[in-house]
């Protein structure tokens, strides 16, 4: 019998029973699929200061070290894939149990999972543009450091840098989305980042947390499971089964 067992009956019978659930993710999401997240022993921002490689000023002054570091995120996340935790989330988008995903991550795996309805809140890597018009480009083009094909300017990922505001449409969509909602679920995100980390604090109904370590945040959760995504996704998906077998 798992650790979690009670917490889990009684959060797969919220996500049964709620009338609209959003989940909201973070870079923890996205660990198992083999992408480091950011704060973690190991994480992006252990190994590297955002100032010098994910900064407007980076893209501005230092182009070449900016280059370098999303190469490297476009290189690692050409050999990862959405795991068995994405799934379940798209399946519970089918089955009408899940309304809709904000998500921190760049990477596009709960879309390439199945989900549809996903608020992006930092842009997508693989959304390459120019950094002045906005013209698309590819990713291939930006890591053969290939001008835009439109203007000449330099290209970009289409991420949210520091010192950028998010995507406007998304960001509305996820508050309001989030405000109605019934239950949240919070899965694999330190909740530091603002303004994303206030969105959880938003929601009136119920609240679940899904990370492997502790987070200190200025929200509360009904249910804390502390442990790994995929693995209480599992649980949580198997126990909602269980009853229609
Ligand atoms: P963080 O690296 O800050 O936090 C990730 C959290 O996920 C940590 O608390 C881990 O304990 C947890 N975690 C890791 N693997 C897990 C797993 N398999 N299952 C469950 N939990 C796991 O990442 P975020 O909170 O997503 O923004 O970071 C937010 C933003 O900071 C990112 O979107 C990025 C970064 O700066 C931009 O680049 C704009």
């Amino acid at each position: 019998m798992s650790r979690h067992h009670d917490q889990i009956l009684q959060a797969a019978q919220w996500i049964k029973t709620a009338t609209s659930t959003v989940v909201f993710t973070g870079a923890g999401m996205s660990t198992e699929s083999g992408l480091p997240d950011f704060r973690s022993p190991g994480g992006h921002w252990t190994k590297t200061d955002p100032a010098q490689v994910a900064s407007v000023e980076a893209m501005q002054y230092d182009y070449d070290l900016f280059h370098e570091f999303y190469t490297m995120r476009f290189q690692t996340l050409k050999r990862c894939s959405p795991h068995q935790g994405h799934r379940i989330l798209a399946v519970w988008e089918q089955k009408g149990l899940v309304q809709s995903i904000a998500t921190q991550n760049v990477d596009g795996f709960h879309q390439q999972a199945g989900s549809h309805r996903v608020f992006e809140l930092h842009g997508a890597l693989n959304h390459v543009r120019c950094i002045h018009q906005n013209h698309p480009g590819s990713p291939a083009d930006f890591m053969m450091k290939n001008p835009c094909g439109v203007c000449g300017d330099r290209l970009r990922p289409g991420v949210v840098l520091f010192g950028e505001t998010l995507p406007a449409a998304a960001w509305d969509q996820a508050f309001y989305e989030i405000q109605k909602s019934d239950l949240l679920l919070v899965i694999g995100t330190s909740l530091q980042v603002s303004p994303v980390n206030q969105l959880p604090i938003m929601a009136k109904g119920k609240k679940i947390l899904i990370n492997r370590d502790p987070v200190s945040s200025a929200c509360s959760f009904d249910i804390v499971f502390q442990g790994i995504a995929g693995e209480i996704l599992q649980q949580l998906d198997d126990s909602m089964n269980e009853g229609t077998r």
